[in-house]
């Protein structure tokens, strides 16, 4: 069955471009995000990786550690992360995970035989301080994915973890948050003052932590 909010990451030992890696040993006690792309020295997933290096501030800033796996070898993870740093600007400063022998993907389905039999089609799990997968997607290869709306997704993972609220559609970090249904009104006036309620099951605060 495929993996399902919730669930633990599946842990595993993997050769990278720079050397092996314990999964959970290197996620230790920060966030995670493990993506899969289908092919080294192919271009949409050229830019992704780019992008991923270029937000490498961002994901340090949310405690954030980022992995990509693909069915190539490790060989050609360090030739490409050349062409990488060459033609988007940004060095990879993550780990390739080499998965040739496609046991990371098929821990974690990221082979849909009916789109390849033989690539990874780009899956992205967010992964909490304990291992448990917080958050699934799954794009075709000919689409690359927005990983500020990753970033975005773990700014409200982080905020909701902490305190009793849920965040809107298209929220943004600072915006307005949702006090969740289990919150009583009472509790709500107590822990955040000056609510609003839109509906009985609609009531909207300052993000916590914000003016
Ligand atoms: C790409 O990354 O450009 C790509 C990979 C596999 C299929 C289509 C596009």
């Amino acid at each position: 069955m495929a993996l399902q909010l919730g669930d633990i990451a599946p842990d595993f030992t993997a050769p990278t471009a720079d050397g092996e890696i314990n999964f959970h040993e290197w996620l230790g006690e920060s966030w995670g995000i493990l993506f899969s792309h289908p092919a080294d020295f192919t271009p949409v997933c050229t830019t992704e990786l780019g992008k991923v290096a270029q937000l490498s501030a961002e994901f340090a800033a949310r405690n954030t550690r980022v992995a990509a796996v693909s069915v190539d070898s490790s060989e050609d993870h360090r030739q490409w992360s050349q062409d990488i740093a060459e033609t988007q600007g940004h060095e990879v400063d993550f780990p390739m995970i080499a998965d040739p022998d496609r046991r990371v993907s098929s821990l974690y389905g990221m082979i849909h035989p009916n789109a390849s039999d033989t690539a990874t089609v780009r899956s992205v799990f967010v992964i909490g301080p304990d291992k448990r997968i917080k958050l699934t997607l799954t794009y075709p290869a000919s689409t690359g994915r927005n990983f500020r709306e990753i970033l975005r997704v773990i700014d409200s993972l982080q905020l909701t973890a902490e305190h009793q609220v849920a965040t809107p559609a298209d929220w943004e970090d600072g915006d307005n948050v949702i006090i969740t249904p289990a919150v009583s009104d009472a509790e709500a006036a107590r822990r955040f003052p000056g609510y609003k309620t839109i509906k009985p099951y609609l009531r909207v605060t300052n993000q916590p932590g914000r003016a």
